[in-house]
């Protein structure tokens, strides 16, 4: 594996590939890489060559209050794992790399940016389009993959994508769990011992969505009774949002239909943690995937 650290290089080996006609496929990450990522990483590798991943902590999707400063760098341990799943270049630029002096330009895919996530983390999703964007222009993959554990980043990408009629597929990938039902995520390394514990009840209240789903519930006031149940039996988790939106609008419905998701988020201690389930029409019945 080459690790490149600058834009230009990776401009070059990227442009190169591009004119032997290899397949590129661009993995972004924030690095701190769990079997979440890698699982988007073996995706990449199955349809690309060469394979890309980016480990880049975004100081513009992070506001002054969040842990930017503290999130996980975990540089050497996730150097060895890419080596072992045989990725061919790692890119992992620094801030003054990406952002020199004077850079003065923000990406904003309106409306969707403002909703749920967007509520609790003004300007989050203007930082993560500006930098998605400027990795897609350096490295101009065929495939990008992100994961459906963040389901209204893949929406608004894919809007973006639309929408400036860039020439990168979007793939989505499954949630990884852990066995309790957690989502991995980077910031699950700040939980401890109880809170940890506690954390599934993100999963629960999701899977109390499923089952009343299948129960043939489809009043989505009622669904999130059940959701919110489950949540406030866990003194230690605080319920930020829930909603059940329309998965093209993200617009709140009030009964399923077609393509919906189920988004979460919550605090446990004071660790913000999301998960979301995806519900489907299949004819007169609806699957949920968690
Ligand atoms: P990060 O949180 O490091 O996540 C990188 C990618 O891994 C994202 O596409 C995310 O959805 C995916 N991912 C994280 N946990 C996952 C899980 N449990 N199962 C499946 N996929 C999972 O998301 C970002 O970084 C940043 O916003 C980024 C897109 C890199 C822009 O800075």
């Amino acid at each position: 594996m080459e690790t490149i650290h600058t834009v230009e290089w990776m401009k070059q080996v990227a442009r190169e590939a591009r004119a032997q006609e290899r397949i590129l496929g661009l993995v972004p990450t924030m690095g701190a890489l769990h079997e979440g990522h890698l699982s988007l990483i073996r995706e990449a590798k199955k349809d690309c060559s060469p394979t890309v991943v980016s480990i880049f902590v975004n100081p513009k999707q992070f506001s002054p209050s969040e842990d930017f400063q503290k999130y996980p760098r975990r540089v050497e341990r996730d150097h060895g794992l890419l080596e072992d799943l045989g990725v061919d270049y790692l890119f992992a630029p620094t801030a003054e790399e990406m952002y020199p002096h004077g850079f003065r330009t923000a990406v904003l895919v309106e409306g969707l940016s403002e909703l749920l996530e967007g509520r609790s983390r003004p300007g989050h999703f203007r930082g993560v389009t500006t930098v998605v964007l400027k990795l897609f222009e350096i490295v101009q993959p065929r495939f990008a993959y992100f994961g459906r554990k963040d389901a209204q980043q893949v929406r608004i990408i894919q809007q973006m994508t639309s929408d400036l009629e860039l020439d990168t597929q979007i793939v989505v990938c499954p949630i990884v769990r852990e066995p309790d039902g957690l989502a991995l995520s980077s910031r699950n390394a700040y939980l401890n011992g109880d809170d940890r514990r506690s954390a599934t009840a993100l999963y629960r209240g999701l899977d109390a969505v499923r089952h009343e789903i299948g129960a043939g519930e489809r009043d989505a006031i009622r669904l999130l009774t059940a959701l919110r149940r489950v949540i406030e039996a866990e003194p230690k988790v605080a319920l930020d949002y829930a909603e059940i939106v329309d998965a093209e609008t993200l617009e709140p419905v009030v009964s399923l239909r077609r393509t919906c998701l189920v988004l979460l988020a919550a605090f446990v201690g004071g660790v913000r943690l999301i998960d979301n389930a995806l519900v489907e029409q299949a004819g007169d019945s609806f699957k949920v995937t968690l």
